[in-house]
């Protein structure tokens, strides 16, 4: 059986990843494939635990390190007990941030060295890549009035400007550093526009043009 697509959505606070998530799920299943739509932190059981320890405003400071082990403990846990199975057999997999979101928020926002978060992320992941990584980007004065306008701002969210500029910064330079496996849509434009973009990209990918 021919195994899965793996395709992550990534971007700062603010730039629409739920709704365009529900509409790149609905455009892979309208291709007849099977869809699994998950998120990290968390994602299994266990895994939603860890996301609240993270999310949560707690009572002790969180050291950036602890920050870090925590998302990769989770992502563990994602991977081996939900994402690797299902992409074995043959479901598409889109999960709502991955490995790029701690390098850009734990490497480019908080500052840990590149190289350990790599040495960590081929621990925890092996050879396991997506095939395809959205970036929905927008600039942080957009992405925080959006984000603004929900509900109240969790742990990391309450971060300054100056984090979320590191974090679009360190995103940017990911997509330029591997363009064969990033699209780049621009999350300011109308819905519709960025609806067509992801359409394009559901096309190509299942053409194998994009992996
Ligand atoms: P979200 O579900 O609203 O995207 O919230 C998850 C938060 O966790 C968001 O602020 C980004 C952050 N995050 C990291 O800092 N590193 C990671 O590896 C992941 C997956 C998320």
């Amino acid at each position: 059986m021919e195994t899965g697509k793996f395709i992550t959505v990534e971007g700062i606070e603010g730039v629409g990843k739920s709704t365009n998530i529900e509409h790149l799920t609905k455009a892979i299943e309208a291709r007849g494939h099977t869809v699994l739509t998950t998120r990290e932190p968390g994602g299994t059981p266990m895994a939603e635990r860890i996301r609240e320890l993270l999310l949560h405003h707690g009572d002790e400071p969180m050291p950036d390190v602890a920050e870090l082990l925590l998302m990769f403990a989770a992502r563990s846990l994602h991977v081996n007990n939900v994402i690797v199975p299902a992409l074995a057999s043959g479901t598409w997999v889109i999960c709502d941030r991955f490995v790029d979101a701690s390098r850009a928020y734990q490497g480019g926002g908080r500052g840990l060295p590149m190289e350990d978060i790599d040495q960590i992320a081929s621990l925890v992941l092996g050879d396991l890549k997506p095939d395809v990584t959205i970036l929905l980007d927008a600039s942080v004065e957009v992405g925080m009035s959006r984000a603004d306008k929900r509900s109240a701002a969790d742990r990391i969210e309450s971060e300054r400007a100056a984090f979320f500029e590191r974090v679009r910064a360190c995103y940017l330079s990911l997509a330029a550093s591997e363009p064969e496996r990033f699209v780049v849509v621009d999350a300011t434009a109308d819905i519709e526009a960025v609806r067509g973009d992801i359409d394009s990209i559901v096309a190509a990918i299942d053409s194998n043009k994009l992996d």
